[in-house]
């Protein structure tokens, strides 16, 4: 793989990008409930962890126990990794009560202590629909959404951003995804899974539709079979 991509840890996915995401990018993931968004974001902590690249996790709706049950259930060792400072956990809390600009104003400033108190190299933010509770569907959301990205790329990060989207559609809010520099689709069929890109920035990338499956290792990309679109509409 040339060095200049970031390796997404996710077997069978380089390859459609063209060796991996593209340093400093971010990335909006989009699926479904249930899709594989988190168990994919861990994963691309976990290979960063192993790169030497610290990765910073920031969650809105996953509870701790979710986070401890995924590790346990694909033996992922993320004590070890926080021990050596290589994972991190931020939860940001958006239920506090006060004015909403405060509120964006102090998470911005305590995720960037973080970013920097862990020279996080990854970064994840699951989900950036959970903003909503606070903005709403509106501008502030945008606004919210601008402020994170400018933040992420001052510090020079590659992150996955994720998407709980409704009826396979890439945003929840209609600005995620041109705001983001990539976006991957996760679908979800009752007996399959299956991937798109659907957009990145800066790089000639696959364009069809992969099944992928989850197991006890993780997310794995068929990058040799592809699904049919009406197989994805036919669900809709
Ligand atoms: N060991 C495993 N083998 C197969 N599938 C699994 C395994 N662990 C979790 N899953 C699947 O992953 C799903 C959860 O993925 P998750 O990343 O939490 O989804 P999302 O974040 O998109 O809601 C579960 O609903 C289950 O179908
Ligand atoms: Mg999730």
């Amino acid at each position: 793989m040339p060095s200049e991509r970031v390796d997404s840890g996710i077997p069978g996915f380089n390859e459609l990008i063209n060796g991996g995401f593209i340093p400093q990018s971010q990335v909006l993931l989009s699926g479904e409930a249930g899709t594989g968004k988190t168990i994919f974001s861990l994963q691309y902590l976990l290979q960063g962890a192993k790169d030497n690249e610290p990765g910073l996790y920031i969650t809105l709706d996953e509870p701790e126990v979710n986070l401890a049950w995924n590790m346990r259930n694909f033996g992922w060792d993320f004590d070890r990794l926080a021990q050596n400072r290589l994972f991190s956990v931020y939860h940001m809390n958006v239920f506090k009560e006060g004015n909403v600009f405060e509120k964006i104003n102090n998470e911005m400033t305590q995720i960037e202590e973080e970013i920097e108190s862990v020279g996080a190299r990854r970064v994840v933010i699951d989900s950036v629909t959970a903003f909503s509770i606070w903005t709403g569907d509106n501008q502030l959301l945008r606004l919210m959404l601008s402020s994170t990205l400018d933040l992420l790329r001052r510090k020079h990060c590659t992150s996955i951003l994720t998407c709980e989207s409704l009826h396979n559609e890439a945003s929840r809010f209609g600005v995620e995804d041109f705001l983001c520099d990539a976006v991957v689709m996760l679908y979800m069929m009752p007996q399959l899974r299956a991937l798109r890109v659907k957009k990145m920035r800066g790089t000639k990338h696959d364009k069809a539709i992969h099944p992928y499956e989850i197991t006890d290792k993780g997310i794995e990309v068929d990058a040799r079979q592809q699904v049919l679109w009406e197989a994805i509409k036919a669900n809709q």
